[in-house]
């Protein structure tokens, strides 16, 4: 046997063990976002595991030992004396309240959707050819949604928008708007409801996603919403369109070139195109040094985005952190738009946002 040291080895393995251990807390997480037992313990302040049963009406044995894995891992508080378990501030925010902009049950939930699909990929490894966002499951979309919501729903129109010159003043007076990839349509139904007299189209590929937008559209109430599949019904090619959005969508497309070409086509000459993506650095070297996110964004590229954009025998699967900045200003540059303004907003850590025209 190699002589190795063991104290690097047992290093090692701790590190593996805490990942590990962290792969089987999302599960975890899951069920007590789905079961309601950190919105329990938010609403009711400290709690023994009798009560916080009685509250959810959950079986008291499992939700002991829930509890005792949660205080393990340290998301929710343990009071030794008084032998209750209780959510800190913090813990609050990002297990149990779902308006919160660092809530993180959307992300957990994606996650936990994509465990369901790990049995196809030693296939994918050798065939190169990656799952579609609907072979990811209703779950997948849901977990989406959830993870943007708080920022379509609350930032997107006050916040946002003003920063595009012109925009908001021509969505008041009454614009064509598509909002490419609209997954469940949080974004399409925040601008939708604020700019009544603008008319906005809803373009996504996902059967899921179509089907969560349709019944979100519904539930808000909104008239001004028509949703289109660009597999059968795609963007005109007529320069007729105002205002494009994408949010999280290039990257994990199967053509970004053709897309990219579609959005130029169906976009009026004073028209505008905002780009959200993820932010990413150039080079495998940069993202590993310089990008707290890196480990999470390879982590979901292989299980989702760069999946999805492979999910064609020619798709290009960019990859969550493929379409950068450098990346994003190469192709709009080579698709004819020639104007390209990074829009200066911290309010989103994810993703990066491009003001892009003719
Ligand atoms: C990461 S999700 C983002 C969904 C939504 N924009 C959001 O922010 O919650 C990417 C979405 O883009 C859709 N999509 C990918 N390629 C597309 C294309 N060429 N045209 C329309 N939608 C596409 C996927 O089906 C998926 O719903």
């Amino acid at each position: 046997m190699t002589n190795r040291n063991p104290e690097a080895l047992q290093a090692f393995a701790g590190k593996v063990s805490n990942s590990v251990t962290g792969g089987l807390n999302c599960a975890l997480t899951m069920i007590g976002d789905q079961l309601g037992l950190y919105r329990s313990l938010a609403e009711k302040g400290p709690m023994q595991s009798g009560g916080l049963a009685e509250a959810t009406h959950l079986s008291e044995r499992w939700v002991r030992e829930w509890l005792y894995q949660q205080a393990c891992i340290g998301q929710i508080e343990y009071d030794e004396t008084a032998d209750s378990f209780f959510l800190s501030e913090e813990g609050k925010a990002v297990l149990a309240q779902e308006d919160h902009p660092a809530y993180m049950g959307g992300m957990i939930q994606s996650v936990v959707a994509m465990f369901d699909t790990v049995e196809h990929l030693p296939e994918c490894f050798r065939s190169g050819l990656g799952q579609s966002f609907d072979d990811k499951g209703e779950g997948c979309a849901c977990g989406i949604e959830r993870m943007s919501r708080k920022f379509q729903t609350d930032y997107l129109v006050p916040a946002l928008l003003p920063r595009l010159d012109g925009i908001t003043e021509r969505l008041t007076a009454g614009a064509s708007v598509a909002d490419v990839g609209c997954g469940g349509a949080t974004s399409t139904i925040a601008m939708a409801k604020a700019f009544p007299a603008s008319k906005f189209i809803g373009y996504d590929i996902s059967l899921h996603a179509l089907e969560r937008a349709r019944a979100n559209i519904a539930t808000a109430g909104v008239s001004n919403i028509k949703l289109h599949n660009p597999t059968f019904d795609p963007l005109p090619e007529d320069s007729s369109i105002d205002f494009i959005t994408t949010f999280d969508v290039v990257h994990d497309s199967t053509h970004p070139r053709q897309l990219i070409d579609a959005i130029k086509n169906s976009l009026k000459r004073d028209g505008s195109w905002l780009c959200a993506d993820v932010k990413g650095l150039p080079t495998f070297a940069e993202n590993r040094r310089d990008n707290p996110m890196a480990t999470l964004a390879y982590s979901f590229s292989v299980l989702v985005c760069m999946s999805a954009g492979l999910s064609t025998p020619d798709g290009a699967g960019l990859g969550t952190l493929g379409f950068h900045e450098q990346k994003a200003r190469e192709m709009t540059a080579a698709a004819g738009l020639s104007s390209f303004n990074v829009i200066p907003f911290d309010g989103d850590v994810f993703n990066a946002f491009y003001d892009i025209r003719h």
